[in-house]
């Protein structure tokens, strides 16, 4: 199905709060580096998930508009602190932060958001923020434990599961929590909204460490490769070390070459048992939706989970 009009028009003033929020400082330098990456763009999709789960219960209050941008503005703060820490150029198609202004702006705009982002919750009132507070302990504890393990291709499945619930799963749940929680809907719809959010996250970050490997930069505006370099040894690698001892030895700092480990993970078959993986979890997000009533805001939220698989054809990833 085609968005419908509403979230378009949600999404715009979401938008317009997003901007005015993150350029609300006397400091130029402070609005420019805030706004960076706002305007160099991103698919919104934590914002679209509180708008369309909104629809749940009552439409349009500002609460709502208050959580869709405060969500974004922690997940954007959260990639200003990534891209430091993961030492990438680009994002969003455009220079990283900190590879225009240095670390220091990098690290304080995105504790600048941070922090902008918890006002707009405190606005919003009510549990907003707890949700958010809760979300935003979760990519922490996620990052640390994603980093305890760099460059250690013996992770299991599950352990990289359970980071990846934290570091990314979480604020797709708070998102639906949000939407839930700031139009009033049923308490019972709360929490099958919470689990579609949560399982949706995990499927989203599955596509994103395959789209590392083989997804086009024009189209991710990432640099691919980037997580095999760093060590963030993701889903496809540690299938692909356990099918074949030899990945192993293409690991070692100083080797990890894109163009020597993707036709392992090729040959192994780890591309496809990872989308599989992702697809699993798209299945629970969609099981967590057929217990709610049947709505244009329920097909939203299909089409989106549909979207995130889109994102890699599995010809790309076999
Ligand atoms: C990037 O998230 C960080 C991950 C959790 C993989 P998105 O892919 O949603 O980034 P933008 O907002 O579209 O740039
Ligand atoms: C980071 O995951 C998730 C965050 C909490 C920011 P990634 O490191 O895979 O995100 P990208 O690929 O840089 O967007
Ligand atoms: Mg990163
Ligand atoms: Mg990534």
């Amino acid at each position: 199905m085609n968005s419908p009009s509403w979230l378009a028009d949600d999404l715009v003033r979401v938008e317009e709060l997003l901007m005015e929020t993150a350029s609300a400082s006397i400091y130029p330098l402070v609005q420019e580096a805030s706004t960076h990456l706002i305007k160099a763009g991103g698919k919104r999709l934590r914002p679209a998930l509180v708008l369309a789960t909104s629809r749940s219960g009552e439409a349009g209050r500002e609460e709502t508009d208050l959580g869709a941008a405060a969500v974004e503005l922690l997940h954007l703060a959260s990639l200003y602190h990534d891209d430091v820490i993961d030492e990438t150029l680009v994002r969003r198609g455009a220079p990283s932060v900190h590879s225009k202004w240095g670390n220091e702006v990098a690290i304080l705009a995105g504790d600048f958001l941070f922090a902008s982002g918890s006002l707009l919750g405190a606005q919003a009132g009510g549990d907003v923020p707890r949700i958010l507070a809760r979300a935003l302990a979760d990519v922490c504890e996620g990052q640390i434990a994603e980093t305890e393990r760099l460059g250690d291709p013996t992770r299991s499945a599950s352990q990289y599961v359970e980071t990846i619930r934290r570091k990314t799963a979480a604020l797709f749940r708070a998102s639906c929590e949000l939407g839930a929680t700031t139009s009033g809907a049923d308490p019972t719809l709360h929490s099958r909204l919470a689990d579609y959010g949560e399982n949706l996250g995990l499927a989203f970050q599955m596509v994103d460490d395959l789209l590392d490997f083989v997804g086009d930069p024009k189209i991710t505006g990432k640099t691919p490769g980037t997580d095999l370099k760093e060590g963030v040894f993701t889903l496809p690698v540690l299938i692909a070390s356990q099918r074949d001892p030899a990945v192993a030895a293409q690991l070692e700092p100083g080797k990890r070459e894109l163009g020597v480990v993707l036709p392992m993970l090729e040959s192994t078959g780890a591309l496809e048992a990872t989308y599989e993986q992702a697809q699993h979890y798209i299945g629970l997000a969609l099981d967590a939706l057929s217990q709610l009533p049947d709505a244009e805001w329920r097909s939203v939220l299909i089409t989106i989970s549909e979207g995130v698989l889109a994102q890699v054809t599995p010809g790309a990833a076999a």
